[in-house]
């Protein structure tokens, strides 16, 4: 199945160098300093694949020797990482757009349902930015990422963009299904989920392995799923087949 042509909002990025960063940063042996530094360097280069669009005003420019024509981005961005694990996408995606606002959103995904529950969102009652770009690096189930566009559509955010490192077809197809109009951009689109929502092959879990924060193995990515997980992941492989 071409996830591509089924869903147009979707952009795997072609690049090498983003191919040969990924491997390293999958590897179960990579540290944790390593795979920061990895998402912070993978998320400048799908960064600028994911801003190629974004207009420009013209700009004139005195250089030492004379005027030029120039120009400068137009509409007013905003970085919109998912909480906890977006965060190691800001600083790479402010080196490209420093005068960018940064609004976070805290989400985090009930283990046993694998729905967003949301626990921090200090967004004012108008939208301030008119190009948000949600930053998490993974989107597994879809879930976070579309209760991510839901609020800022309310908000009044006039054009969404995910940015993320890997992606499911389950979570390309539930965002894509309720958010047609929303680009994701990506380093990779993986297997599937497993019985416990985790991208396959994937990298884990992308806030633990940023952060260092490994709790043991009930809570590790291979470890024995709920049956109410397993159903959830099995009804979003159903939906995707259709
Ligand atoms: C991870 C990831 C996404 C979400 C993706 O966050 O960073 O936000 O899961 O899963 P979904 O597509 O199925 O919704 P997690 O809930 O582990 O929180 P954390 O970043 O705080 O660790
Ligand atoms: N969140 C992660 O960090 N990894 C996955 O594989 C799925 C959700």
């Amino acid at each position: 199945m071409d996830l591509s042509e089924r869903y147009p909002s979707l952009h795997v990025s072609p690049h090498p160098l983003v191919a040969h960063k990924l491997s390293i940063l999958r590897d179960v042996g990579t540290d944790t300093k390593k795979f920061r530094e990895l998402v912070r360097e993978l998320t400048w280069l799908l960064g600028y694949e994911a801003m190629a669009d974004l207009g420009t005003r013209p700009r004139t420019v005195e250089t030492p020797l004379e005027p030029t024509d120039g120009a400068e981005v137009d509409p007013r961005v905003g970085l919109v990482p998912v909480l906890r694990a977006g965060l190691g996408m800001v600083d790479a995606m402010l080196e490209l757009i420093p005068t960018a606002q940064v609004w976070h959103i805290g989400l985090y995904r009930d283990e046993r349902t694998l729905k967003p529950v949301e626990y921090y969102n200090k967004l004012p009652d108008a939208a301030t930015v008119q190009v948000c770009l949600i930053l998490d690096p993974m989107l597994a189930t879809g879930g976070s990422s579309a209760a991510t566009v839901d609020i800022l559509k309310a908000w009044g955010a006039a054009k969404i963009k995910q940015v993320s490192l890997i992606a499911a077809p389950e979570g390309v197809a539930t965002l894509s299904g309720q958010h047609p109009d929303v680009d994701i951009h990506v380093a990779a689109v993986d297997r599937a989920l497993n019985e416990k929502g985790y991208i396959v092959p994937g990298l884990g879990d992308a806030g633990d392995r940023q952060f260092g924060t490994f709790a043991g193995p009930s809570s590790e990515p291979g470890h024995e799923p709920a049956d109410e997980t397993a159903e959830v992941v099995r009804r979003l492989q159903r939906d995707l087949q259709r």
